[in-house]
């Protein structure tokens, strides 16, 4: 091994020991934890994990607790997060430990990538922090490290080979778990995108693109491609029991391979060209469950961002059109409209504001729940009109 390597390997690893943050999952190194905080760490910042990853333990102590556990109980819990597939194929991930690994989190590569949700970034982080073994791996973070470190001159996008060729040929024999921990946090604190801290760099000897005067040129930036906007109605369809019984909301489940799959959500869907949110509202409803509903009134508007596009969501209150099922008010205590015909959902409930909290809901339907939590007014709900 050339020596220049050992020492770049030394002066990471001594970084790493003396600068890492106190994160939770770092303590013991359970590769339990080490898994699910892996998981948890993609496509999301670390200060947003660190609120979840507590809760999740108090919940799911152990492989074997999540494994006996119901998905609706572990994508409430993840609830917030975000790609929500994470949370399933986590589920189905401890299934297969349980039944066929003993309960065991596997250390081998080529083992930990046959099971749900766990690629070759996440494959090499369980088997590099949680067991200690030399197995490379890149991750954002690290591969704009690396573009400076080796002066990498084509866009990232494009040099996924050539990154993990690198990750493999740097990793040391030993303590690998210190050494790639420390690829991650010096992309983290100090090689950040912006405005890189190079005089606080370890590695800056080792650095070529610094060497170079190129540091602000790499990595190289692909043009973007611009964020969509995709513009959603739903509604919130409400049913009286009578006066003096908590309106019900209906809400659906989606279904298990749709974007969201699993989640709970009013009804609606994406505006068709040429379409207003009330039109598509109406058409939506209609086509996911068999209820004609009229619109009584607008609620709000809520806004999401996700990686490339950005979701409106134009918010409002419903009901049935017309209520021949509930003939008058006597009859109306114990009457429930006649079950949806579902299209775009597994299952249905009709529930009371209240009860909204013990179902996962996609952010921009928390965020239009949260809206109505902050503002009780826009909970009076219009009652639908009874006859007699
Ligand atoms: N990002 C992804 N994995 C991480 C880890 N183990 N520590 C800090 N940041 C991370």
């Amino acid at each position: 091994m050339p020596p220049s390597l050992v020492s770049f390997q030394q002066a990471l690893v001594t970084w790493f020991q003396a600068n890492q943050r106190p994160l939770p999952w770092r303590n013991g190194y359970d590769p339990y934890q080490i898994w699910i905080s892996e998981i948890m760490l993609q496509q999301t910042q670390v200060e947003r994990v660190l609120l979840f990853f507590d809760r999740w333990l108090r919940q799911f102590p152990g492989i074997h607790t999540l494994a006996s556990s119901s998905e609706d109980s572990v994508l409430k819990c993840w609830e917030g997060l975000g790609y929500y597939s994470r949370a399933r194929n986590i589920l189905r991930c401890a299934r297969i430990i349980v039944d066929k690994h003993g309960g065991i989190i596997p250390s081998a590569p080529s083992i930990l990538l046959t099971l749900p949700g766990i690629g070759p970034y996440t494959a090499g982080a369980i088997a590099s922090i949680a067991y200690n073994l030399p197995t490379p791996l890149v991750d954002a973070n690290i591969a704009r490290l690396f573009s400076r470190l080796f002066n990498i001159d084509i866009p990232l996008k494009q040099a996924g080979a050539l990154l993990w060729q690198k990750a493999k040929e740097v990793v040391p024999l030993t303590n690998a778990r210190s050494f790639n921990q420390g690829l991650m946090e010096l992309g983290a604190l100090v090689c950040t995108p912006k405005n890189p801290d190079c005089h606080r760099c370890p590695l800056l000897r080792f650095c070529i693109a610094h060497q170079n005067g190129l540091i602000d040129q790499r990595p190289i930036h692909q043009k973007g491609k611009k964020q969509r906007l995709i513009e959603m109605a739903t509604g919130i369809l409400s049913y009286s029991q009578g006066r003096h019984a908590p309106n019900l909301l209906f809400i659906q489940q989606r279904l298990i391979d749709d974007v969201w799959g699993c989640l709970w959500e009013f009804p609606g869907g994406k505006l068709k060209t040429g379409e207003s949110p009330e039109q598509a509202l109406v058409r939506e409803f209609l086509e996911e469950t068999g209820f004609s509903v009229h619109i009584t009134g607008k609620i709000t508007r809520t806004i999401h961002h996700y990686t490339c596009y950005k979701v409106i969501l134009h918010c409002f209150h419903c009901s049935f059109e017309h209520s021949p099922d509930i003939p008058d008010r006597r009859e109306l205590e114990s009457a429930l409209p006649s079950p949806p015909i579902l299209t775009a959902a597994q299952q249905y409930r009709w529930v009371s504001f209240r009860e909204l909290s013990q179902f996962a809901f996609p952010a921009g339907h928390r965020k239009l729940i949260e809206y109505m939590q902050q503002f009780p007014q826009t909970l009076t709900i219009p009652v639908q009109k009874i006859r007699g």
